[in-house]
């Protein structure tokens, strides 16, 4: 299923090797609040260092319009040094990249500027691609994160080079998602249980027609099953967030897939979100116009407990209430804590999305594989594949 080509497969050594990474990684004052991402990539830069590759690290930080200090890549270079125990080298232009490669020793690293600090890398451009493809050996793709981007360092470099392989985090998130994209290839199928939260359906319309096809069953929560729940007339209109333009789809997808979707059976109700006099959990045909809906009630919980003890894989993505308002995250800290404890059951758990990374907190090492994409994440269950991922598999050398 997964044949994808790492570096246990073909010889580095002396070689130069472009290495995308996404070490894109949450700042704040100039500090990097969160290395999970370098964690990530550790074990792929780790084996270039110990098979003797000449490795030019290559990511992007941000979404620059030109050259923004701010967002240099050089403020990763202290983390990449301790990381691999190496004097690690800068390259600011694409000359002394090349320049760096052809001079340094086997086993050492050269850290490219943000490539995005080049207009010619959204744009994928065909010339630039080629300069950077002709100064190396072999591409390594470890920016699962970033892999949904048609850019020249995820996609268009890669096509001019002859040896593509994958890094082992890229490999890691694509055979879990795999999982998810394959269930029919098991006989008898898996019971994948799918649970979907967040505000918006017009956002996730793709991801749920996968989904609804992939799972045996798929469970709706948030502001998008108020949507759902308005289109099967179980929710009066009034205070609760919906989205009006989306009940015909919403009515489309409940006719199609009647017995897949679960909608909340009871939620957590206010009279306001910010200064809430009253709030309490009642069943959805019992909220009054007045109140809106702001997360699953114990009924709703224990639906999805049930649920999730009869599943062989759960997936995860996004919040089952107003998360970020903290008397109405119980519900999605409850999810976090089902599934913490299914994973301990012997359930494959899959999680993504960053609202929904801040719901697990602590509990996310708990689980089976919590994704470090948020994007292309979502994308990849939308197509079962990403261009960055599909172009490793496309003609091998
Ligand atoms: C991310 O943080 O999701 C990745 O680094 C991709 O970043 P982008 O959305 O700016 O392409």
């Amino acid at each position: 299923m997964n044949n994808l080509l790492s570096l246990d497969d073909i010889d580095v050594s002396g070689k130069k090797v472009f290495l995308r990474v996404d070490l894109n990684m949450p700042m704040k004052d100039g500090q990097i609040q969160d290395v999970s991402r370098l964690d990530a990539s550790i074990k792929t830069l780790k084996a270039l260092k110990e098979k003797s590759a000449r490795t030019l690290v290559v990511t992007h930080m941000g979404r620059p319009k030109e050259k923004e200090s701010s967002l240099s890549t050089h403020v990763l270079l202290p983390f990449l040094k301790e990381a691999l125990d190496i004097d690690v080298m800068f390259a600011a232009t694409v000359d002394n990249a090349k320049t760096s490669l052809e001079s340094c020793n086997d086993g050492d690293f050269i850290l490219l500027e943000n490539i995005r600090f080049w207009k010619e890398e959204e744009q994928g451009d065909s010339n630039f691609s080629k300069e950077l493809a002709n100064m190396c050996d072999v591409y390594v793709n470890e920016a699962f994160s970033v892999s949904h981007r048609k850019h020249a360092s995820v996609y268009t470099i890669p096509k001019h080079m002859d040896t593509r392989i994958a890094g082992y985090n890229l490999m890691h998130e694509v055979s879990y998602l795999q999982q998810l994209c394959h269930t029919t290839d098991t006989t008898p199928p898996k019971f994948i249980l799918s649970l979907v939260g967040g505000s918006k359906v017009s956002t996730k319309m793709k991801l749920l027609e996968s989904l609804l096809t992939m799972s045996k069953l798929v469970v709706l929560g948030g502001g998008m099953a108020n949507t759902f729940l308005v289109a099967a007339g179980k929710l009066k209109p009034g205070n609760s967030f919906y989205e009006n333009d989306f009940l015909d789809d919403a009515r489309d997808l409940l006719s199609r897939y009647p017995l897949k979707i679960l909608l909340p059976i009871d939620g957590v109700v206010t009279d306001s979100l910010d200064n809430p006099n009253t709030t309490m959990a009642l069943d959805i045909v019992n909220v009054p116009a007045k109140y809106s809906v702001v997360d699953i009630g114990p009924k709703t919980i224990q639906m999805i407990k049930d649920k999730c003890s009869l599943a062989h894989t759960i997936l995860w993505n996004g919040p089952f209430g107003v998360f970020e308002n903290p008397p109405f995250h119980s519900g999605s800290r409850h999810i976090a804590a089902i599934l913490a404890e299914a994973t301990r059951e012997g359930t494959t758990t899959i999680a993504g999305g960053g609202d929904t990374l801040a719901c697990l907190g602590p509990l996310k090492d708990d689980l089976s594989f919590v994704s470090t994409a948020g994007g292309a994440f979502l994308e990849y269950l939308e197509e079962c594949t990403l261009p960055g991922v599909q172009i490793l598999y496309e003609n091998y050398v």
